[in-house]
């Protein structure tokens, strides 16, 4: 099998390369070999490669920037997953596409299911709706796999990295306690697409949800991460962390307060159920404060 991912510098994608080669042969891309806002080298760079499997890890993730480039985020996360479906429709490949929470208005008070009604709040989550739609439309050999809260040792900064700075820093911090979701490990996500990839078939196409297990506020994923950080002897500054609402830390973009997903129908397809969010978190910081001590 022939996989093509992209997005491979990404938390999501450095875990995919290291996983997917049990899988096939794997041509890793990063924003250096295909810049998704190129929409017009798209095509023709994918079908060269004539890919049984593409895995678009690649995002404009930047929530608040977005805000301000919003035709940035479109263009990368609206329009290039649409051109790589085309790419993919061409060469008879499935693409498998990456997208968000951030779908949603946070409004539920259950989980949200892969067919719940979409109403994203801000530009970044309107440019990944605005993907999965062309992806939809372009190729009906796709599957849509929205997840949250990501976090892992590998890639650019996430709130447990945030964190853990912070809480070195700092003795006083501030967390918002009125949004709720699943904090998910990359190397977990990794881990469901390549699970996912045997069970491909025109009956398994479609959307589904991907995250760990549980729920939490941000508030408390900080305490955790605090808890589970000291007890491997992280040096922490820290002696509260305060509890407060969205509206006494405004950001650009306005996030869902709840934005919980069920993730059954992936479940039933993999006969498992995701680790717990706290457990994979207990996994993933030796990694992460080794890489920190080693830097
Ligand atoms: N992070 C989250 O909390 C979260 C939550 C829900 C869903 N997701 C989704 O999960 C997927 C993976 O996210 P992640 O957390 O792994 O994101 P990430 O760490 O920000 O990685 C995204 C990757 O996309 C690449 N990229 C950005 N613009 C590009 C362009 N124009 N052309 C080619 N590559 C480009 C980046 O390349 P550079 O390294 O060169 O910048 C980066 O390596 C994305 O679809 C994201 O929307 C993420």
């Amino acid at each position: 099998m022939k996989i093509l991912l992209l997005g491979s510098r990404g938390q999501v994608g450095q875990e995919l390369l290291l996983t997917l080669p049990t899988l096939g042969t794997v041509t890793a891309w990063s924003r250096d070999e295909l810049d998704l806002a190129q929409l017009d080298t798209i095509e023709t760079k994918v079908i060269a490669q004539q890919p049984d499997v593409i895995v678009n890890a690649a995002a404009y993730t930047a929530v608040d920037k977005a805000e301000q480039e919003p035709e940035l985020a479109h263009t990368i996360n609206g329009e290039a997953p649409g051109k790589l479906a085309q790419a993919a429709a061409a060469c008879g490949a499935t693409l498998i596409h990456i997208s968000t929470d951030y779908v949603f208005d946070g409004q539920q008070n259950q989980p949200y299911r892969p067919d719940s009604p979409t109403q994203p709040l801000g530009v970044y989550g309107q440019s990944k709706l605005a993907g999965e739609l062309a992806v939809k439309a372009a190729c009906d050999r796709h599957v849509i796999l929205r997840t949250a809260w990501v976090y892992g040792a590998k890639g650019q900064g996430n709130f447990v990295k945030t964190m853990l700075r912070l809480g070195a820093e700092r003795d006083t911090l501030k967390v918002v306690y009125d949004q709720v979701g699943t904090p998910t490990w990359s190397y977990d996500i990794a881990q469901a697409i390549a699970q996912l990839i045997p069970h491909l078939t025109p009956e398994t196409f479609g959307t589904y949800h991907f995250t760990n297990s549980g729920a939490v506020s941000w508030y408390d994923f900080a305490i955790a991460i605090f808890e589970e950080a000291a007890a491997l002897g992280y040096p922490l500054a820290l002696k509260t962390v305060l509890p407060i609402t969205t509206d006494q830390y405004p950001l650009p973009a306005q996030r869902p307060a709840y934005s919980v997903m069920g993730s059954e129908k992936l479940d039933a397809l993999l006969n498992q159920t995701p680790p717990h969010w706290r457990v994979s978190l207990r996994k993933m910081l030796p990694e992460l404060l080794s890489a920190q001590s080693q830097s």
